[in-house]
C-alpha cells in the first residue's frame, strides 16, 4: 500500500510503502546487499543469505499491532528499509522496537528522516507508548536522526557487538515517548 512519494534533494522521486509480495525478491536482495555496505547493523556477510522463502513468510507477518513495515523505493527498486515490532509478551504490549536502513549510495537525502516519521505517526497511531531501538555508539549518523526525532539514550550495552576482526562496539539503548506516562522516569532525570 503507498504511503506517500516525495521528491528528494537528488531530483529523485521516491516512493514510501508496505511491501506485497511482489517485493519479496527485492527485498531479499537489499538484505543481502545492505549487510555488506555497513558495520552498523546486526546482519553481516558471515551470517547465511536470505532467502525468498524468508521474505515471503516475513512481508505475509505484516500486522500493524506487531510488525509494520514500510520500504523507499526509487523506479520501483527497493532502496530503504524500516519496521517495528512489537514483543508478544503482555507486559511488554506498550513498546514496539524499530529497525532502519538505507543503501549506501542514497544517504544524506532524507530516506531515512521520512521513514522514521512515518514509523512514529503509524505507531502513535496504533497506540504504542514507547518506541525504543539499539544503535551502536560510533553509528553517528544513526544516533543524529534518532536525536532529530526526539530519542533519549537511557542505556549502554558494553562490548555487546563483536566485529569479525575481533574488535568491539558498545551499544545505546535508546527510548521516545509517544504518550506521557504519569510518574515515568526519563533518561534526563537519571
Ligand atoms: C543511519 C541511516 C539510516 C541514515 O539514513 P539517511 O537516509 O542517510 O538519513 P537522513 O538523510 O534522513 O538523515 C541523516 C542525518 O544524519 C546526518 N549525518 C550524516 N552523517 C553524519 C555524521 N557522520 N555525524 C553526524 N550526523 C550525520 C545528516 O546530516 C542528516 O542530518 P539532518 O537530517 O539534520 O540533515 C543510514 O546512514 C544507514 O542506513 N546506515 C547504515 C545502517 C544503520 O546504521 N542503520 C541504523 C542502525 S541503528
Amino acid at each position: 500500500m503507498k504511503i506517500n512519494e516525495v521528491i528528494l534533494k537528488s531530483g529523485q522521486k521516491c516512493t514510501f510503502q508496505t511491501p506485497t509480495l511482489k517485493y519479496a525478491q527485492d527485498l531479499a536482495d537489499y538484505a543481502n546487499r545492505i549487510r555488506t555496505e555497513s558495520k552498523f547493523l546486526l546482519s553481516c556477510e558471515q551470517e547465511p543469505k536470505v532467502t525468498l522463502e524468508r521474505e515471503i513468510a516475513w512481508i505475509k507477518s505484516q500486522n500493524i499491532k506487531t510488525k509494520f513495515i514500510v520500504m523507499a523505493t526509487i523506479k520501483g527498486k527497493v532502496i530503504g528499509l524500516a519496521d517495528y515490532s512489537s514483543s508478544t509478551k503482555f507486559r511488554k504490549r506498550h513498546i514496539c522496537s524499530i529497525g532502519i536502513s538505507v543503501l549506501k549510495e542514497f544517504w544524506n537525502l532524507g530516506i531515512a528522516s521520512h521513514l522514521m516519521q512515518i514509523l512514529i505517526d503509524t505507531a502513535t497511531k496504533t497506540g504504542f507508548e514507547i518506541v525504543d531501538l539499539t544503535v551502536n555508539t560510533n553509528n553517528k549518523a544513526g544516533i543524529h536522526l534518532y536525536k532529530k526525532f526526539g530519542f533519549e539514550k537511557t542505556g549502554t550495552f558494553y562490548n555487546d557487538t563483536k566485529y569479525e576482526d575481533g574488535t568491539y562496539a558498545n551499544t545505546y539503548y535508546m527510548q521516545k515517548y509517544l504518550k506521557e506516562i504519569k510518574g515515568a522516569k526519563h533518561a534526563k532525570q537519571n
